[in-house]
């Protein structure tokens, strides 16, 4: 073992060389066979809720105007006035669950102005209309000056024709409670029954559409009304305890906290205790981003933020690493929940997660908060669903944030033009763990070492998660090292290989992209894993990548 450890310090030292001097490449000489993942299959963790493959769409930048509504009268290609390019493409990686119209937006939108006919709907001016992250080139447009073209009964048809369930943010910053029950009654109540009902009726729809899952509130410590945890708490009960339910149940989600703060939690948890309880709370969202904060710069949110494609290797790994906390962050807010909701009724839904740079990379000036997506993205994707899946008992949704030209968004799309990004890849490649049983996996490997500010640093070496569907198992497969190939033995206990089939997202270089010029640079290959006569498989996990081995068992 000392020998091997060795070797690893001298490949790792030779490799980090290599790279510091190339800058950029993803070297691929050095390789080592002290890894293993264990998998237990008698040991399930919980199912892995398709909610946890869910995506957010907020009236931001190109989210909405460009990059899903087009317009019915547009030449681009549509379905009622939606991009039938991003129909298909998402309905492909399977979402669980979309949420909108935000976000900040969303204590700022009304939802009255986005229904009825197209040609009255009033123009309003965006929330985000002001941020200092705008292009200096921006255009005026729908993304400044909404024109309501895209409402409730547009957002809700996009759902139906992706098959992603609809979560719905309500506004508690500046609508009433009252306004928020209307809006349930809206989409949810039986045909006929209520004026409301006829309205929605008159949009297309007689039958209710039957939305399940409202957040009270968005980022309520913020652009969301700035209460403290006990102010929050109180709107919160006012608004979501007597809301009709139109004979279903449903499921309110909780504004949680911002990162670690802890105290969000608690506070809140804390004073909903008081008063009896958590009523029909289903979730409490965390949000976490990362923000890619090297040490040596600031580290306040607008300053301290990197490049999306022009990274130093520093940055790669500060980056992975810093989205790596999203382990922790459950756990810790998981425990605090625990003190107040003993029975964990309440669940964790991690509803804004994803990388976010700094502007400059914006395939369009209208994209505000649009980024390239590399390599590194789909890296940092393939360990947050793994995290996800390994905490299956206490994650019950998860949003990457957002689906389309914005921040780590699934695709970029701009007038006629549309691309994937290597993170739609990593969902493609995961979609096949979505309902199967988390299986308890246990990674041994040597942590990924790289130079923080001129100091020796490390962060986790692999990440791994698996799953089963009877005769089926899947093992995804992450590798933030980009010198090291890991030789991997994985061992499946309680269960034995017939057939494997592996499919790998890597790249030769560090920074590699998709874009219109390019939509392909990045895409999933086919790979190998041998079974060895033990029953033992072996696989070699490249650096910078992300695999699924999908396993027969016999
Ligand atoms: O996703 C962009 C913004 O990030 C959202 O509007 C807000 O909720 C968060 O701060």
């Amino acid at each position: 073992m000392s020998l091997k450890r060795r070797d690893f310090l001298n490949a790792a030292l030779t490799g980090g060389v290599a790279l510091l001097a190339s800058g950029r490449s993803v070297a691929r000489q050095s390789r080592l066979a002290d890894v293993r993942i264990d998998v237990l299959v008698a040991e399930p963790i919980g199912k892995i809720a398709p909610e946890l493959y869910g995506h957010f769409v907020e009236h931001l930048g190109g989210v909405v105007y460009d990059g899903i509504w087009v317009g019915e009268n547009s030449k681009i290609p549509n379905i009622n006035g939606i991009r039938k390019a991003l129909v298909d493409a998402l309905q492909r990686v399977k979402p669980g669950v979309i949420r909108w119209p935000g976000g900040c937006f969303a204590d700022s939108y009304n939802w009255r102005d986005g229904i009825g006919a197209k040609k009255d709907r009033p123009r309003r001016t965006n929330f985000w209309v002001d941020s200092w992250e705008w292009p200096k080139d921006a255009p005026d447009g729908p993304w400044k000056y909404d024109t309501n073209q895209f409402g409730t009964d547009d957002f809700l048809r996009f759902c139906q024709l992706t098959g992603g369930q609809p979560y719905l943010a309500a506004n508690l910053r500046s609508l009433t409670a009252r306004d928020f029950y209307e809006w349930v009654e809206y989409c949810n109540s039986p045909a006929g029954s209520t004026t409301l009902a006829e309205m929605r009726a008159a949009a297309g729809q007689r039958e209710p559409y039957k939305v399940r899952y409202w957040g009270v509130g968005n980022e309520s410590w913020g652009c969301g009304g700035n209460f403290t945890p006990e102010e929050y708490a109180q709107e919160y009960r006012r608004f979501s305890e007597w809301v009709p339910r139109y004979g279903m149940e449903l499921a309110f989600i909780g504004s949680g906290p911002n990162g670690g703060d802890l105290s969000w939690s608690r506070r809140f948890f804390g004073r909903l205790a008081e008063r009896g309880g958590f009523g029909r709370m289903w979730g409490w969202a965390l949000h976490h981003y990362s923000w890619n904060v090297s040490s040596g710069r600031t580290n306040d949110w607008r300053q301290g933020k990197g490049d999306a494609v022009n990274y130093p290797v520093e940055e790669w790994y500060e980056l992975l690493n810093e989205s790596d906390k999203m382990e922790s962050l459950i756990n810790d807010h998981w425990a605090i929940m625990g003190e107040f909701d003993r029975q964990h009724r309440v669940k964790l839904v991690v509803d804004e997660w994803g990388a976010w740079f700094k502007p400059g990379s914006e395939l369009h000036p209208s994209h505000l908060l649009g980024q390239q997506s590399t390599i590194r993205d789909a890296v940092l994707a393939g360990m947050t669903l793994d995290t996800f899946h390994r905490h299956a008992d206490k994650v019950a949704m998860a949003n990457i944030a957002q689906l389309v030209n914005c921040l780590q968004a699934l695709f970029f799309a701009h007038e006629d033009k549309f691309a994937l990004t290597p993170t739609y890849h990593v969902f493609d490649l995961y979609t096949a763990h979505q309902g199967g049983e988390s299986l308890r996996t246990m990674v041994s490997a040597p942590r990924s070492a790289y130079t923080r500010n001129g100091k020796p640093a490390t962060m986790r070496g692999l990440s791994a998660s698996a799953s089963r569907k009877e005769k089926q198992l899947v093992i995804t497969v992450s590798n933030p090292d980009l010198t090291q190939a890991r030789d991997t033995e994985i061992a499946l206990h309680g269960a034995t290989v017939k057939e494997v089939s592996v499919m790998s997202l890597a790249a030769s270089d560090m920074r590699a992209h998709n874009s219109f010029e390019n939509p392909r640079a990045v895409e999933p290959k086919a790979g190998r894993a041998t079974v060895r006569p033990d029953g033992v498989l072996t696989f070699t996990v490249p650096p910078a990548s992300v695999n699924r081995l999908q396993i027969t068992l016999a």
